[in-house]
């Protein structure tokens, strides 16, 4: 049996000619961890590839210094993504700590200061730009399924709304086109900087929710009137928060309206069609769809297809308008929250996601 002191990682995560500040450990045959590189000592490439030619495919680090690991990740994240000899499961798992762990960090900072720090935003940043070739690109199609129907868990499901939101993006350059008119949908510089807007956009969406009682986001059953008005406002506080801050202007409105429906019956304003920014849009569909497709502890996680289905609309669908859409919408048809070109297009790219499960 694995000893619970140690933590297994991929060694694909250590970068040649690195100083890991902890220490790594290789197991061997006979079940005893040994140590195999010191702390702050330079990792050679030779190491790695005698590492690589022995077939381990982990290595182990001390659990009480995960942290440390986790802070090597996240200032080596970009290197590590484009490594090309490592496998794309072992590059999404290390995409999905650095990533929980900066929207985890941030919605707590944000929480005890009641206000965007500019650290946590640049972090956010850094993130999504660092991971943006690895989550945009086709190759990471099938560990992006992998996460699907996993819990909700309101970090996992920031690092997911950012990936479907990239990747969709991404294979959708006329949608591109819509958010920003000017852009040159095949200019890969402007593109990628759009990519990158609209993913910190999508890893702050829900960014207000720090201000809403853990019962009430929580609660298992039907939330009352006001409770409603208390999570109603969340729109608004995530806009507030990135107010002062240079985010651009749409990326603030898609934050600010990504509760809105299409028919108008949406909140906090109740804009209606194409009022209602392309960008805020997207991410409706999207969080949406990862929340239907997320386990809650009242509800089973919907399959991506069943999920579209309601979304599209049963025969007799009515529009269920709610924070969680996976609690209420259950059975009801959700075609009027949503514009109805964009989800056709989503339904689509999600065609290439569940091919890849
Ligand atoms: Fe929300």
């Amino acid at each position: 049996m694995r000893d619970t002191k140690y933590m297994a990682i991929p060694p694909g995560a250590i970068l040649p000619g690195s100083l890991p500040r902890f220490k790594i450990y290789v197991l061997a045959p006979d079940g005893r961890y040994i140590l195999w590189a010191r702390s702050g000592n330079e990792v050679g490439r030779d190491r790695l590839a005698m590492l690589a030619e022995m077939g381990q495919k982990e290595v182990f680090i001390d659990l009480d210094e995960e942290i440390k690991y986790e802070k090597y990740l996240e200032s080596n994240l970009g290197t590590i993504l484009e490594n090309q000899a490592m496998p794309d499961d072992q590059k999404a798992e290390v995409f999905s700590r650095v990533s929980t762990n900066v929207v985890k960090d941030t919605f707590e900072t944000s929480l005890g200061l009641g206000t965007m720090q500019p650290e946590s935003l640049r972090r956010t940043q850094a993130l999504v730009n660092h991971s943006l070739m690895f989550i945009a690109e086709s190759n990471s199609l099938k560990p992006l399924a992998k996460m699907i129907g996993h819990d909700y868990k309101t970090y996992e499901h920031a690092t997911k709304v950012l990936w479907f939101t990239v990747a969709f993006l991404r294979r959708n350059p006329d949608v591109l086109t819509q958010i920003v008119p000017d852009i040159e949908a095949y200019h890969e510089v402007q593109v990628k900087e759009l990519l990158k807007q609209c993913g910190v956009g999508a890893m702050l969406h829900d960014i207000g929710k720090v201000f809403v009682a853990p019962e009430i986001l929580n609660k298992n059953g039907p939330l009352d009137a006001v409770e409603w008005e208390i999570i109603k406002r969340h729109p608004l506080t995530s806009f507030a928060m990135l107010a002062d801050t240079e985010t651009p202007v749409f990326v603030k409105k898609a934050i600010l309206q990504h509760h809105e429906d299409y028919n108008g019956e949406g909140y906090p304003m109740g804009l209606k069609g194409k009022n209602i920014n392309v960008l805020a849009r997207v991410l409706r569909i999207v969080d949406v769809f990862d929340a239907m497709t997320s386990r809650r502890p009242y509800k089973e996680a919907f399959s991506p297809m069943e999920a579209a289905r309601i979304m599209v609309g049963t025969p007799n669908g009515d529009a269920a308008s709610t924070d969680d859409p996976g609690r209420d919408a259950r059975d009801l048809g959700m075609k009027k929250c949503f514009d109805e070109k964009l989800l056709k297009k989503f339904i689509v790219f999600l065609g290439k996601v569940s091919s890849e499960m």
